[in-house]
């Protein structure tokens, strides 16, 4: 009898899920979560012909030195900036993603932190919470929060989560204006009723902006003191996308100076750290990237992932056509070493 191949991952996920790559392979399934040094998944990834990583598993050409096993890399999240994606091809290993089974989450997770940073949601919680309310005498315009309904939404990055957030601003009768490399085709503008303006119109004219970009390098900072002076002392920021496309120095700042009225962050510079600044404005409304973070949704990701593993070890329906690989040419030429 021939062992199974083997397969690591990285991070507890759903039992079912575990079960179904159990079915084709020797499974070793981490039960807490426990941030892997660079060494670590060296060693880990050496042993092993598929992983499934998270986010936070910086996948490079250091950690893949010497690997000539791994076929495949599964990423639970849509976002890859965690991995070397050249690295991964250059190495033969076949690298996916998680893309189109959390649109709808991460777009509904972006109008809540937009609607709880307009009306002040948390900063009034703790206030709540810390029993302030009884002998508070508060006053009919204590509290006083920004209006969204009718106002004007920009979204920076329209890729299929950015549609999703455009086609609910319908329903809160907004004015849509987006900023994107390409412009969308005529029916899917007209679906989101949004119009392509300029990087710096966009910064001009919205009250809400939220930010939908994959990080890349250029994407670094894309939205710093430059950008954030451009902005409406009374816009709203909310970054879903990546930390480090926001310098949140500079937001921090223009928080607390009045430059901008508040933010709603779930991702940060340096997460799992977050700027020390942020942490003490009342206007900014801070999660723990959790955007795709509702059970269907991270059920789909946690199976897409499998899917891929599954399909890219040769088994199952879709052998040998992992569905939603990054690096589909590693596929064509095959990988020499592996062979
Ligand atoms: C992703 O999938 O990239 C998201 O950031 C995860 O919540």
């Amino acid at each position: 009898m021939t062992a199974k191949p083997k397969v690591w991952v990285s991070r507890p996920l759903f039992p079912d899920v575990l079960a179904r790559l159990a079915e084709h392979f020797d499974v070793d399934a981490e039960a807490v979560e426990h941030r892997h040094s660079a060494d670590e998944l060296k060693r880990k990834l050496a042993g092993v012909d598929g992983a499934v990583v998270g986010l936070a598993d910086r996948i490079d050409a250091a950690v893949l030195e010497g690997n000539t096993r791994l076929k495949v890399v599964a990423n639970l999240g849509v976002g890859y900036n965690n991995l070397d994606l050249d690295a991964l091809t250059r190495a033969g290993i076949v690298a996916s993603n998680t893309p189109d089974v959390l649109n709808e989450s991460v777009a509904d997770y972006a109008w809540a932190l937009m609607l709880a940073a307009a009306r002040r949601v948390s900063a009034a919680e703790r206030w709540l919470r810390a029993g302030q309310w009884p002998g508070s005498n508060m006053r009919f315009d204590d509290w006083l929060g920004l209006p969204v309904h009718g106002r004007t939404l920009g979204i920076l990055g329209m890729g299929r989560i950015g549609q999703g957030i455009a086609r609910r601003a319908a329903g809160f009768d907004m004015r849509v204006l987006y900023h994107n490399r390409s412009r969308l085709p005529e029916m899917v503008e007209r679906e989101c009723q949004a119009t392509l303006v300029s990087k710096s119109e966009l910064l001009r004219q919205v009250d809400y902006l939220v930010l939908v970009l994959p990080f890349t390098p250029e994407n670094r900072h894309a939205i710093g003191a430059p950008e954030l002076a451009q902005m409406k002392p009374s816009a709203v920021l909310v970054n879903i996308a990546r930390g480090g496309i926001v310098d949140d120095a500079a937001l921090a700042l223009a928080l607390r100076e009045g430059k901008l009225a508040a933010a709603g962050l779930d991702v940060f510079e340096g997460e799992p750290m977050v700027h020390p600044d942020l942490l003490t404005l009342d206007n900014a409304v801070l999660s723990p990237h959790i955007a795709s973070a509702s059970e269907e949704t991270r059920r789909a990701m946690a199976n897409l992932a499998a899917d891929n593993v599954i399909a890219a070890l040769g088994f199952g329906e879709a052998a040998g056509k992992p569905p939603t690989a990054l690096n589909p040419a590693v596929l064509i030429r095959g990988s020499a070493h592996k062979a």
